[in-house]
């Protein structure tokens, strides 16, 4: 990319860069979780707002000199509340995993019980798990998946909050590719006196093109990150009704964050305003359609689909049909430049490293202009791959055509490489 200074004063991390570009540019990029931004994010990302220091909030800082950061925190803030129609918005959370601890610090008292959806069947590592920090904090319980639709089990959902009574419900994951019933969450969350928070991390920009249903109506608090779905820079937001604005916004300052990465909130306002066009709309209708036509065809060819089928970017693959794990298929992929992650399936008898699954996501693929026809390629590829995964010809072979496939569509086709 353009890092003509540091291509001068440092050629050793230069280099290191330029060869991170090259691996994005020859491998095909299904990680879930991952988008490319766009230049405009990368300028933004990098911009001078770097430079300046400020907490508090727009109008009541803590350091002279904020006017212009105020000027575009609110920019910011008007254009979240806009595209997502909240009431509210808060831009500084520094990632996704902070915007949950800004409200677990806005509403929650140590020993609160808070009921969130099992990493094993698809939550997230700041929904409860054990690993996580807050678990010392609050006392967590879990709810899961039904085990024939490998949908969310919302009557077990009910009866532990019954249970429970839980001050938070957390609906939202990781890997999980169905639509959310929400209404009915919210219903059962304030039924028990509790609150409902919405962690639409993976999903936000298919909410944003309102291509899939949004928790906002219906959700106490919504939080995410910037850069899944939402095609952003690293960084997190939450919305919320306007009756928590206050303790939300005390929960992230002071109570989560101090001082405002101004440059990234600077990429997520431009952001906030692109994700409202049409061009970001066909894109995420795209990806909706790739991640579909990936499934069909996997399944087609042997592979279980987990809940049979998606309605997202993820594809949650159960590779047992196929007498290989997680780790086995991720690492023999990897050698043919195709980029996913193990995961765990629901209820898998294997440990977190190894895995019965893969998650496959189509969001960077769909921004590279990749459509069903590529996609089919891609999904014969890892039928192949997965029938052989040791065998080098079939790999040297399934890799040649990866790469020829992917070359077709530059990662950066207008942005000069140095
Ligand atoms: C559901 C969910 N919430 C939160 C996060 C954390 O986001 P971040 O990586 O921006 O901290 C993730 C990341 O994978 C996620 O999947």
């Amino acid at each position: 990319m353009r890092l003509k200074a540091t291509r001068r004063s440092d050629p050793e991390l230069y280099g290191l860069v330029e060869e991170e570009l090259e691996r994005q540019q020859n491998n095909i990029e299904m990680i879930a979780s991952e988008s490319t931004a766009c230049e405009e994010l990368l300028e933004l990302s990098g911009c001078v707002f770097m430079n300046k220091t400020t907490e508090g909030y727009p109008g009541a800082r803590f350091q002279a000199g904020s006017q212009v950061a105020d000027k575009m925190e609110r920019l910011g803030i008007e254009r979240a509340r806009a595209l997502y129609g909240a009431e509210h918005a808060n831009l500084q959370p520094y990632s996704g995993s902070a915007a949950n601890y800004g409200v677990y610090a806005a509403v929650l008292q140590p020993g609160d019980c808070v009921l969130g959806m099992r990493l094993d069947h698809g939550g997230h590592l700041t929904h409860g798990s054990p690993a996580n920090f807050m678990s010392k904090f609050y006392r967590f319980v879990s709810y899961g998946l039904n085990a024939e639709t490998e949908l969310i089990d919302y009557d077990e959902l009910e009866s532990l909050a019954r249970e429970h009574r839980p001050k938070l419900i957390i609906a939202g994951g990781s890997a999980y590719p169905r639509l959310i019933d929400y209404e009915r969450i919210a219903d059962i969350a304030h039924s028990v006196g509790g609150l409902l928070m919405v962690d639409m991390a993976h999903i936000s920009g298919l909410v944003a093109a309102k291509v899939i249903p949004s928790p906002v109506p219906h959700a106490d608090f919504v939080t995410s990150s910037a850069s899944k779905t939402l095609c952003g820079p690293r960084g997190g937001l939450i919305l919320c009704k306007a009756a928590h604005a206050k303790a939300l916004d005390r929960g992230v300052f002071p109570g989560s964050v101090s001082s405002i990465h101004l440059n990234v909130m600077a990429a997520k306002a431009w952001l906030f305003k692109h994700a409202g066009t049409e061009a970001f709309r066909s894109t995420m209708l795209q990806v909706v359609a790739n991640a579909r036509a990936l499934a069909d065809v996997l399944g087609q060819n042997g592979f279980r689909i987990v809940s049979g089928g998606t309605d997202n970017h993820i594809v949650l693959v159960d590779l047992r049909p196929k007498k290989i794990t997680g780790k086995v298929f991720q690492d023999a992929l990897e050698t043919v430049g195709i980029t996913v992650n193990k995961n765990m399936i629901p209820s898998d008898p294997e440990k977190p490293s190894v895995t019965s699954g893969v998650r496959i996501g189509a969001t960077a693929v769909t921004q590279r202009g990749l459509r069903e026809p590529e996609i089919e390629r891609i999904a014969a590829i890892m039928t192949r791959v997965a029938a052989s995964p040791e065998d080098r010809s079939t790999l040297e072979s399934c890799k040649e055509e990866a790469l020829s496939l992917i070359s077709r569509f530059p990662l950066y086709p207008e942005v000069p490489l140095a």
